[in-house]
């Protein structure tokens, strides 16, 4: 596991934080707009990478939890700096998505859209939270952007 020390970051730090999504979030802005919102993701993302000129914001987005392994694996040994997980229902199920988290040095943030702790029983459990240096829940697609403000505010490592 990582160790945590945190160290204060001027604003206009330069850093690649790699977004990855899980299932069903390619369909943001038609998928249950009334718990997930209306707006679709790219342009939610040109948006935040133009408030953040700086950085460089990748995106990942999979409905597979192999895919979503390789991607933590590929990026989590020094080509990003933070990783942003909203691993949708794989967050409630997936051990093996867990252990990827253990597995890299790279730290990640867990999100979710939605309140999970507002909803169904089942959503309260986060089974990769452990592996994560915090979770924000609840903010709608504002909760990407806390966690990208999260990880500029402290380098973690
Ligand atoms: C979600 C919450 C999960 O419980 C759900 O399975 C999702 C989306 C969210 O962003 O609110 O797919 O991660």
């Amino acid at each position: 596991m990582f160790s945590l020390s945190l160290q204060r970051k001027g604003i206009d730090t330069q850093m690649k934080i790699q977004i990855i999504n899980g299932p069903n979030l390619n369909l943001l802005g038609k998928r249950e707009p009334s718990i997930y919102g209306k707006g679709d993701f790219p342009s939610f993302l040109e948006n935040l990478r133009r408030r953040y000129p700086q950085d460089e914001l990748l995106y990942f987005q999979s409905n597979s939890e192999g895919e979503l392994i390789d991607k933590i694996h590929e990026v989590g040994f020094g080509k990003a700096d933070g990783i942003v997980l909203n691993a949708g229902a794989y967050t409630h199920t997936s051990v093996a998505l867990l252990d990827a988290l253990k597995a890299v040095e790279t730290p990640a943030v867990e999100i979710h859209i939605s309140n999970v702790h507002q909803r169904e029983e089942f959503r309260h459990k986060s089974l990769i939270a452990a592996a994560c240096v915090g979770v924000i829940c609840g903010f709608g697609l504002d909760s990407y952007r806390l966690a990208v403000e999260a990880l500029r505010e402290a380098s973690i490592g």
